[in-house]
């Protein structure tokens, strides 16, 4: 991927005025310093009217280090409606593969062609769609010493320095109002992002970030995975029994921790062995009411099911279009992608080693300075999602309320998609709220597109989610 002309570089200083001259006009032609990562059509996709831009940003000095994003503009008037950086989570798991094209973007693979998703976020949003950090998708470091040990800062200063200089690429977007928006592990890769633009505001005010939202996100490790259990047993995918010893014996964030910190306990592996024979390997935590075929989706999150992991994990997709569509060669030219130090592209990275243990981080504490900074907080569940249940997210959102001194201003109740509940809703001042989508998974976008996209509507507008039928 070639940029013609750096936006940043004074260039034009070092040359004689012929050159100047050849310059300028080069920009004319080429109309923004963007021009050059403008994807023309992507192999197989419909017509259709809104930009699509594909390419590097690089996020080092040395200029070994780049990211890859996919930017959608809005379907109409992009000129006036926000923009939004959508993440997914994992970590190390890819927001094109999944976020864009299983979740919420504008197309969605079948075959050798692109479908039009009705629902894409893009109807509301120009949106951003970053494999990060480094390792993840097409994203890449040259020096593959990076990969060892990533962490949650550095993953959140890359993601930051991602922007900055994003914005400078498409300056029209410069004073944008700004959301980010996730789901998963994400729940640690957005608050973290949004604290350090907020200090960074504090000296260069170039973020106008109003709100995030997230999805199923990890918030506070044992509270989140602790209602797994509960969910499970309620769903009837475990014994009483059996969840006597999930909640007494070992519990799942003991067991997370000793997994992750090297030391499993056999008390803990038995336990475990025990949830997960009942549970079944055929069964989707991520959604646990529907058959769906998600290979790529269902490893989004591997790391927040370990167990999984250990033997083999059964694939009970045929074929995965995301990967099949994005290793093709055609497609990555036009997506101005290269692959760097990998073989394949793959829904989440094989090469990067993610500090694990930082899963235990909490970041609900995040999430209560940035309210109190005015930007505004979406929780959201997808409610058939055993992995983050929605009882876990609910309970953190309602205790941060509490200690925030935030009165609930829209008390528990339903809320309509067109002539259905599509979920339930509560608001906390008018900056907190948390909201379930009826009948989604993990991935909520995925499978309750509609739904989702009204919720995603309410949470830019800053609006209360539709409480009548229309
Ligand atoms: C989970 O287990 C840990 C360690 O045994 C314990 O400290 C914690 O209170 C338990 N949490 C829940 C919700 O049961």
């Amino acid at each position: 991927m070639q940029t013609l002309v750096s936006c940043n570089r004074p260039l034009a200083l070092t040359l004689v005025v012929a050159l100047q001259l050849l310059l300028i006009a080069a920009l004319l032609h080429l109309g923004s310093c963007n021009a050059g990562d403008r994807i023309t059509k992507l192999p197989g996709q419909p017509e259709v009217s809104f930009g699509q831009y594909a390419g590097y940003i690089g996020v080092d000095d040395k200029g070994k280090r780049a990211l890859f994003y996919y930017f959608v503009e809005a379907e109409i008037d992009p000129v006036t409606k926000p923009l939004v950086l959508w993440l997914n989570g994992g970590p190390g798991c890819s927001s094109l593969g999944v976020g864009a094209f299983s979740e919420n973007g504008p197309f969605r693979p079948s075959g050798q062609v692109l479908v039009k998703n009705e629902y894409s976020w893009n109807k509301e949003a120009n949106v951003i769609y970053l494999e990060t950090p480094a390792g993840v998708g097409y994203s890449y470091s040259a020096d593959a010493a990076y990969y060892q040990g990533v962490d949650d800062k550095m993953t959140a200063m890359d993601n930051m320095v991602f922007l900055q200089r994003w914005l400078e690429k498409f300056p029209q977007y410069k004073g944008r109002e700004l959301y980010i928006s996730g789901e998963s592990y994400a729940g640690h890769y957005i608050p973290q992002l949004a604290e350090v633009m907020v200090e960074f505001n504090k000296k260069n005010n170039i973020f106008n970030l109003k709100g995030i939202a997230l999805g199923n996100p990890v918030l506070e490790f044992t509270t989140d995975f602790n209602s797994r259990a509960e969910y499970f047993w309620s769903h009837g995918l475990i014994s009483d029994s059996t969840y006597r010893i999930f909640t007494s014996v070992c519990n799942y964030s003991r067991y997370v921790s000793e997994y992750y910190g090297g030391s499993l306990s056999t008390l803990c592996a038995r336990v475990m062995n025990q949830v997960t024979r009942e549970t079944s390997r055929f069964v989707d935590k991520y959604d646990v009411t529907l058959d769906v075929c998600l290979s790529s989706v269902l490893s989004q999150s591997k790391i927040l099911s370990p167990h999984q992991q250990v033997g083999q994990r059964i694939d009970v997709c045929v074929e995965d279009e995301t990967v099949n569509y994005l290793n093709r060669k055609d497609v990555q030219a036009a997506l101005h992608a290269k692959l760097v130090g990998v073989k394949n592209w793959a829904v989440c990275s094989s090469v990067l080693e993610y500090e694990l243990l930082n899963l235990q981080i909490p970041t609900i504490d995040i999430v209560g300075a940035l309210v109190k900074s005015g930007i505004r907080v979406l929780v959201y569940s997808g409610d058939q999602d055993s992995v983050i249940p929605l009882t876990g997210s609910r309970t953190l959102v309602q205790n941060l309320a509490r200690d925030l001194g935030l009165k609930t201003s829209i008390p528990y109740r339903v809320w309509f998609e067109g002539q259905q509940v599509a979920g339930w809703t509560q608001v906390y001042g008018d900056m907190l709220s948390f909201a379930t989508i009826r009948g989604a998974s993990h991935e909520a976008p995925f499978s309750q597109p509609e739904r989702s996209l009204v919720l995603f509507r309410a949470f830019l507008q800053g609006r209360p989610l539709p409480e009548t039928f229309s």
